[in-house]
């Protein structure tokens, strides 16, 4: 069987975007969307058009430039939203309006204090709208990873009928394990009648950490679309990293699927979110962190230095990350030390390195890690004397 295609459907500028501190102007948004569309994203969320002023000229602007990726407008199901968002796609190449409402028991009484009833009608209402003006309309089951999964069946079921092209199935508040997300989504391909109608996609929140998982759990059982951010960025503990699904994807063939998310591009892009939004990536970060391909201990950096699929199962070429990194500490070993005396250009012999090791550990004891600028002291004392 061939390999399926995963959508990447981007939220950088729309969830992303609602972290507080990251809010961007229209230059910022339009100059991420064209690397967004560089790096090969099958759609890019622009903003919630109806929000603000600024956020529907950013929607425009992007819409005007960008022609091979998808443009998404977000609304809620509410007819004057739609057709804002509408407005603000025209010159799109590729719109897409993603409209939704609340899925859950939870939502349906507290946000909108009505019946599951009421909100068949107005999802199938809203998405109606949408689809009279735009043949590419998404909608968003809001909080399904709480909702109870024969209602969530009945609603993706109804907006299908009712036009929808992609249905999203979030786990709005992060809340689902693995294989609980999975087996919605396969209750949903077991149990809506119209489902090869539309692409159904996951759209995963990081409160348990599990945004990752989550998604790649529904893929497995189905979606062909995932949701995310460069960096993970997004409300509360964030949205699904973009770099991490797709790394997931590649790494592993076995699952059958692929992207067409250049990943030499990764990193750079992962740097431009940080800086443009002015939040810097945790060091630990998986793929984009400063850490990601960093060895610090000598057990790891003595296996590294032999073969260095001994420790990284994904080269940072790939991922455009600057290089592997030995970090000289208090943790390091003697391959390591020798390592870099050899790469700042001395010559050493085993003997030489076992005393000059101990005249390291004293220093790396007094630092978080050692500098070039600190061997090259060790060296020349130990020259000066022997
Ligand atoms: O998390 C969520 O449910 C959302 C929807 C608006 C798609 O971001
Ligand atoms: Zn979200």
């Amino acid at each position: 069987m061939t390999d399926q295609k995963i959508y990447i459907f981007d939220t950088t500028l729309r969830d992303g975007e609602q972290v507080p501190g990251c809010k961007l102007n229209t230059k910022e948004k339009l100059e991420l969307a064209l690397q967004l569309e560089q790096l090969g994203v099958d759609i890019i969320e622009a903003g919630f058009p109806i929000s603000s002023p600024g956020d529907f000229a950013s929607v425009q602007e992007i819409s005007k430039v960008i022609k091979n990726a998808t443009v998404c407008g977000l609304t809620r199901a509410v007819q004057k939203d739609i057709e804002v968002a509408a407005e603000a796609l025209k010159y799109a190449a590729h719109p897409r309006i993603h409209t939704g409402i609340g899925s859950s028991d939870i939502h349906i009484k507290h946000k909108f204090n009505t019946t599951r009833e009421n909100i068949l009608e107005r999802a199938a209402q809203a998405t109606k709208w949408a689809r009279n003006l735009a043949p590419d309309v998404e909608f968003f089951a809001e909080d399904a990873g709480r909702a109870d999964n024969a209602f969530l069946a009945k609603l993706v079921e109804t907006v299908i009928a009712a036009g929808a092209t992609v249905v999203n199935i979030p786990d709005t508040t992060g809340y689902c394990l693995p294989h609980q997300y999975g087996e919605k989504i396969a209750y949903l391909y077991n149990n809506v009648p119209n489902i090869d109608k539309a692409i159904i996609s996951c759209h995963c929140h990081n409160d348990l950490g599990l945004a990752t998982a989550n998604s790649i759990a529904g893929a497995i059982a189905g979606a062909r679309q995932i949701e995310c951010t460069i960096n993970g960025i997004g409300e509360r503990a964030g949205n699904t990293s973009l770099e991490e699904v797709v790394m997931v994807i590649k790494q592993h063939s076995s699952l059958g699927l692929y992207t067409n998310v250049k990943t030499e591009l990764l990193n750079p892009v992962s740097q431009l979110v940080a800086d443009t939004m002015r939040v810097p990536v945790q060091p630990n970060k998986a793929i984009v962190g400063s850490n990601a391909f960093a060895h610090s201990s000598g057990i790891h950096q003595d296996g590294f230095l032999k073969e260095s699929l001994t420790y990284e199962i994904i080269t940072p070429e790939e991922v455009g990350a600057g290089g592997s990194k030995i970090v000289l500490t208090a943790r390091s070993g003697r391959s390591a030390l020798a390592h870099r005396f050899q790469k700042l250009g001395f010559e050493f012999n085993r003997n030489d390195v076992d005393v000059l090791y101990e005249r390291f550990l004293q220093v790396a004891d007094t630092k978080k890690e050692v500098e070039d600028a600190d061997l090259q002291i060790l060296a020349k004392q130990y020259a000066s004397v022997a």
